[in-house]
C-alpha cells in the first residue's frame, strides 16, 4: 500500500509530536557505540521533517533531549550536545528551503553557552519562515514546564496581575512553553516502549497515540505516512457521542 497516496489532504493533523526513541538500541544491536545511533537518528529527523512538511503538517514537535537525559553518562551527553550544535548549523539549508521555522521548548538555561548560542542563531535565522514550525523539545520535561508555569502564575497572583477566578484551562495553557501552538493531534513514539516519559502531559489530553516498534534511525517516511493514515481512520470524540451514530 502506498500510504502517501492514501492520506486525505483535508484531514492532515495540524500538530504531530514525536518521541524519537530507540537510537541507543539501534546502535547496540549493531555492536556500535550508542552515540552512533544518535548520529544515524539525525537522518530520520531530516526525513520525517521533510515528510511532515510535504503533507502540510503545521507543527512538528520532536522530543530530542529530556530533563532526565542529563543523567546519562557524560560521554553520551557530550556526544549529543556536539551533534546538536553541528545539526543546527548543517540543517539550515533544509530549514530555509522548506520554509521551516525552528522553535525550542525546554530549559535553554540548562545548556552551555556554546549550545545556547547555536540555538539562538537558528531561532533568529528561521523566524521569518511560515510553512511549518519544527519544535525541538530540548532540556524539556512536562513537570519542568508545569512547575515553571505554576511559579509564574503564583507570582502574578501575588502581584495582583492575575485573579484566581480568571485561571482556567486556557489561561494555564498560556503559561506553558507550547503557548504558541495548538495541542498535538497525534503523538508518535518509536522504539517499542509504550510510555510518555514526561512529554507534553497537559497537551496530549486528547491526542491520538501511535506506537511503533521500529527504532528511530529505521523510521522511514512511509512509516510516518502510515501513522497519518491510521490517525485518519480513528474517530476523535473528545468525550462526546459519535457524530454519526452506529446503525442499531
Ligand atoms: C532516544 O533514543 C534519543 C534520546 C533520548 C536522546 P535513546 O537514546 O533513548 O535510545 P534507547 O531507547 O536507549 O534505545
Ligand atoms: C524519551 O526517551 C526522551 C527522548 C526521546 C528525548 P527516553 O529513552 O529518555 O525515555 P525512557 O527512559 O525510555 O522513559
Ligand atoms: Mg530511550
Amino acid at each position: 500500500m502506498n500510504f502517501l497516496q492514501a492520506i486525505q489532504p483535508d484531514r492532515v493533523p495540524a500538530h504531530v509530536a514525536v518521541i524519537m526513541d530507540g537510537n541507543g538500541r539501534w546502535a547496540q544491536k549493531r555492536g556500535l557505540e550508542r552515540a552512533q545511533g544518535h548520529i544515524e537518528g539525525v537522518n530520520s529527523v531530516r526525513r520525517i521533517t521533510e515528510a511532515a512538511c510535504r503533507i502540510g503538517v503545521k507543527y512538528l514537535t520532536l522530543y530530542a533531549f529530556s530533563t532526565e537525559n542529563w543523567n546519562r553518562p557524560k560521554a553520551e551527553v557530550n556526544a549529543l550536545m556536539g551533534l546538536l550544535v553541528s545539526c543546527l548549523h548543517k540543517e539550515m539549508p533544509l530549514f530555509m528551503k522548506n520554509g521551516i521555522r525552528l522553535r525550542i521548548i525546554g530549559d535553554m538555561e540548562s545548556f552551555s553557552p556554546e549550545v545556547r548560542q547555536a540555538m539562538n542563531e537558528a531561532l533568529q535565522h528561521t523566524q521569518g519562515n511560515t510553512r511549518m514550525d519544527l519544535v525541538l523539545a530540548l532540556g524539556y520535561s512536562s513537570r519542568w514546564e508545569l512547575t515553571e508555569a505554576f511559579r509564574k502564575m503564583a507570582g502574578k497572583v501575588k502581584e495582583g496581575r492575575l485573579q484566581i477566578q480568571d485561571i482556567d484551562a486556557e489561561k494555564i495553557a498560556e503559561f506553558l512553553a507550547t503557548s504558541f501552538m495548538p495541542d498535538p493531534d497525534l503523538l508518535i513514539r518509536t522504539g517499542g516502549e509504550r510510555r510518555v516519559s514526561n512529554f507534553l502531559l497537559w497537551q496530549i489530553a486528547y491526542a491520538e497515540m501511535y506506537f511503533s516498534p521500529v527504532f528511530w534511525p529505521d523510521f522511514t517516511e512511509e512509516m510516518f505516512y502510515e501513522s497519518i493514515v491510521e490517525y485518519q481512520s480513528r474517530e476523535r470524540r473528545f468525550g462526546n457521542v459519535p457524530t454519526k451514530p452506529a446503525e442499531a
